[in-house]
Order: C-alpha cells, then structure tokens, then sequence
C-alpha cells in the first residue's frame, strides 16, 4: 500500500496547529496532536486542506467546512486506539470530510447535536473487526450531500445513524460498501445505496420509513433488515433480486405479490405478535422465483443471521419495469488521501 511511504515523506513537514490559528484554516495544514478546541468555532476555508494523523480533536463550538478535512489513522505508525471528533457543538460540511482508519478499526463518535452535510462525508475503515461509529446528532444530508461508508470487510457492529430523539434527514444519497448501519429515525427524498456486503437496518417503533426515500439493493449481496412494526405503509425498493435480501426480526408466515401495482406485501408473526410489511418493488417479478431463506448470509466471513423464513430473496434477475434506481446518483469513489502538499 502507497500510504507509508507518502507519509515519510511528509512526517518532516507536520506541523502543530498553532492556537491563535485554531479558529481558521486558511492554507493546507498538517497536524499530529491531539487538539482541544473548546471555546473555539473552527472553519476550514474553500480550497484548504486540514489533515490530522493520529489525533483526537475536541471541539466546543461549531466546525463549518468548506474545504476538505482529513482524519486519518495508521495502527501501524499511530499509538491512538480511537480516531474521533469529539463534542462539536454542530458541523457544516460544503467540501469534504474524508475519516479513515488503516491497520485498526475506525472508531468515531462524532457527539454533535446538529450534522448538515451538503458535500461529502466518507468513513473509512481496515480492521473491521473493531470498527464502531456513533452519530447520535440530528442529521441533515441536502440534495447534493453524500454519505459513504466503505470498509475493506464488513463490519462486525455497525454504525448507528441517530438516537432517541433525533432524525437522520437524507435528501441526498448514502452509499455503503462492506458497511453496516443501524438507524432509528429516518425522514427525506434521498437514496440509500446498499453495495456489497452491506446491510441497512432500519428499527422504529414510532416513526414511519418514507416512502420518498429510495432504497437501492445495488448488489447480490446487499440486505435490507426490517425490524420495526408499525410499517404498514410500503417501503420504496429498487434493485430486489440475484439473489440479495430482505430480512426481518420475525419469521415471515406467508407473503403475496400484487402483479397489477408492483408491491409484495409480506405477514410475519412470532410469540402471536403479527405485523405486515409492504415493499413497492416494482413490476415484471415472477412469484414463482421468490424464495424465502432461514439462513441468509450476513457479508464478509460474518456467518449468517438464522431465523426461521426471516428472509426474503428473489432468484431471478432484476426486471427492467422493477422500482427504478434513476433517483439514484452512482457512489462516489473515495478520494485519494494524503492530499498532495501544495508547494
Ligand atoms: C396470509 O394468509 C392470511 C390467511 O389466509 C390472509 O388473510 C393474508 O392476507 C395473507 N397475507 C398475505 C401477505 O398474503
């Protein structure tokens, strides 16, 4: 991997972040300490780069990006078990926000109250294994926002988008690859782009899944898991089929497919608590190719999540006239990190 030795090359040129400076980022800067900007607000300028290795940052007020801000960890060259951005009060993001964790799990707890995201959030991790990403703010991803969680295996836990009380808003697009995400509260008009090996879950019992909000099983291996009651009101699909899947906390009892509107509802029922699910996955499914499974396969050497006909899968190609994905942006890939010093 290229990473070593460009970061030799620049471990002579990183700097501490002088204080009086902390409140602006107006050239490219390096940094190597953990910093505690409490009583700050910090901005990152248009066509600026802020990249920290191996830090903790504590912030106490706002962080308003308008450039790119690099977080980024090596297990191997790093003494950090965590990388993480703690206590902003909220953050603005116009440019890029690019975390990444190499040889070590990432480990983030971005405790904001408040996340609007109009460019680009990218997560990134090796270890798997010890990766954990807590977001509990209130988030807002507008139009052209996206939110990427791209890890090299799948992780074990998953991030959790939200907590009790607060509502992740995606307007724009979510991208997972080998990812895992646990969300409560979800409102908007985005797309969340399940790839490979990934799974979104979606867990409320208070609030609706908009039917505005596209999901997009992009893979064979993607897995949408559905754990909530209260959704009566049918889930907005694209992609269901080659074999990806639909899950649920409880054994599905008997399902149908209403060849007319395109929606496959589905009863599922277990210790005598029933609920009904419904998908809108479009036209031109053939019923005789769906296919429920008790063992569907969780990505990456994870096993499989068992319960009895808790999935459902459809073993056919994906029809032309199913749910269509053009809401859809393609993901974006991950950008290139160190940034190259500007001379
Ligand atoms: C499941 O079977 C019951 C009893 O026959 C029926 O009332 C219900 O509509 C069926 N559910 C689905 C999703 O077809």
């Amino acid at each position: 991997m290229q990473f070593g030795s460009i970061l030799t090359v620049l471990t002579s040129a990183l700097v501490a972040l002088p204080a009086t400076m902390a409140s602006r980022i107006a050239q490219n800067t390096y940094s190597n300490i953990n910093a505690d900007y409490c009583y700050d607000d910090v901005v990152i300028e248009h066509g600026v780069f802020w990249c920290c290795f191996d830090t903790v940052l504590r912030f106490g007020g706002a962080f308003i990006n308008h450039g790119s801000f690099y977080l980024f960890h090596d297990r191997r060259t790093g003494t950090l078990l965590n990388l993480g951005v703690v206590g902003c009060d909220y953050i603005e993001n116009y440019g890029l926000m690019y975390f990444n964790s190499i040889h070590v799990g990432i480990q983030i707890d971005l405790m904001t109250s408040h996340v609007k995201n109009s460019g680009d959030f990218f997560f990134m991790g090796e270890d798997a294994y010890n990766s954990k990403i807590k977001m509990p703010g209130t988030w807002e991803i507008t139009k052209t926002g996206s939110f990427n969680m791209y890890f090299d295996s799948r992780p074990q836990r998953g991030a959790v988008l939200g907590t009790v009380g607060t509502v992740f808003t995606n307007d724009g697009q979510i991208c997972l690859r080998n990812a895992y995400i646990d969300s409560l509260v979800v409102k908007g008009k985005g797309c969340i782009n399940i790839g490979e090996d990934s799974v979104f879950r979606y867990q409320s019992s208070t609030d609706i899944f908009p039917a505005s909000q596209t999901i997009f099983l992009s893979s064979k291996t993607s897995m949408l898991f559905v754990g909530a009651d209260r959704q009566y009101y049918a889930y907005t699909i694209a992609g269901w089929g080659n074999g990806n899947y639909i899950v649920h906390s409880y054994p599905i009892i008997n399902y149908s497919y209403d060849t007319d509107v395109g929606v496959l509802t589905v009863d599922a029922s277990q210790y005598n608590i029933k609920y009904r699910m419904k998908y809108n996955i479009g036209l031109g499914y053939d019923p005789e190719l769906f296919e429920l499974a008790s063992m569907v396969p969780l990505g990456s050497d994870l096993g499989f999540y068992s319960k009895t006909n808790a999935g459902i899968t459809y073993l056919g190609d994906v029809p032309a006239s199913s749910t269509s994905s053009s809401g859809c942006k393609p993901c974006k890939d991950a950008p290139m990190f160190p940034p190259e010093p500007i001379e």
